[in-house]
């Protein structure tokens, strides 16, 4: 099936970021109607008039995405201006970059929130919608970390694996309503993520400078869209990582822990 993304009605959460920002132009070019949720509603306004000044309809709809009136509220606004729905694209997501050891509670809940509760929650308002949508679907940005738990990315890590595996399950309960379920998971990508983390003490040296660019990811994002893939791992040393660990997963863990005890020696 290869899905046409003209006329389609979509949210996107997380629309003010990096790759979120490069997701809904992408969208918009690619002919969709899209409702822009984030905190943020200058910088959704900003991207919302800068969307209409190339012929996009878009509406900025602020959002907390872990906050349930909110989630209601952006579903109903989208569905009212749009008259229905046929996407969903999760992409809100926070980081925190350190060892579990010395992280907290707190911040732990705050990852699960946004990365896992927040967008199965919205999933759940927005799925009668997409029931009567039009070649509908639910598209999860998870990560690379949802493949394989990184050092450093505990949370994270286990935040995004959950949401892989609930989008494993949605393929299988969503088809009977008709609506598919995407994953696509991302490598380093040069968006501004690290601005955002909750803690970023984490002793690796990261090179997100050196990553994807998001345009380059919402590129990615789009064809597996339009050719209704089920996961997209996006980033070459995402593809590397993850088949290295497919074919050598003790040589993998073994490399890792070797590399954190080196990092955590002094
Ligand atoms: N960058 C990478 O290397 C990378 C790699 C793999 C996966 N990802 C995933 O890609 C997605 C987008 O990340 P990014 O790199 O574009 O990071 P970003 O620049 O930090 O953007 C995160 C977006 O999520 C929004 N957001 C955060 N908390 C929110 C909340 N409670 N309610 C509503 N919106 C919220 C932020 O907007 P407001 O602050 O305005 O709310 C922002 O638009 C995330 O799910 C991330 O985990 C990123």
């Amino acid at each position: 099936m290869s899905r046409d993304l003209v006329g389609k009605r979509a949210v996107l959460t997380g629309a003010s970021g990096g790759i979120g920002r490069a997701v809904a132009t992408a969208l918009v070019k690619a002919g969709a109607r899209v409702a822009l949720a984030s905190r943020n509603a200058d910088k959704l306004n900003e991207l919302a008039s800068a969307l209409r000044g190339t012929g996009g309809e878009v509406l900025a709809v602020p959002t907390d995405v872990t906050n349930p009136d909110d989630r209601q509220r952006l579903v109903e606004t989208a569905v009212s201006a749009f008259g229905g729905l046929d996407l969903l694209v999760n992409n809100a997501g926070v980081g925190s970059w350190g060892h579990f050891a010395d992280s907290t509670e707190a911040i732990c809940r705050t990852v699960m929130e946004v990365n896992f509760f927040a967008p199965i929650e919205l999933t759940r308002l927005a799925l009668s919608h997409l029931t009567l949508g039009n070649q509908p679907a639910v598209v999860n940005v998870t990560s690379m970390c949802g493949r394989k738990g990184m050092p450093a990315w505990p949370e994270y890590s286990a935040s995004k694996f959950a949401l892989v595996g609930i989008s494993e399950a949605w393929r299988a309960e969503f088809a009977r309503f008709g609506v598919d379920t995407l994953t696509i998971v991302p490598g380093m990508t040069n968006s501004g993520f690290e601005k955002n983390w909750l803690r970023n003490d984490g002793k690796a040296d990261l090179r997100f400078d050196k990553g994807m660019t998001p345009e380059y990811l919402a590129a990615k994002i789009i064809d597996a869209i339009q050719q209704n893939r089920t996961e997209t791992v996006c980033g070459s040393e995402a593809r590397r990582l993850l088949r290295f660990n497919r074919y050598f997963p003790r040589l993998t863990n073994w490399l890792l822990a070797r590399k954190v005890k080196k990092l955590y020696s002094k």
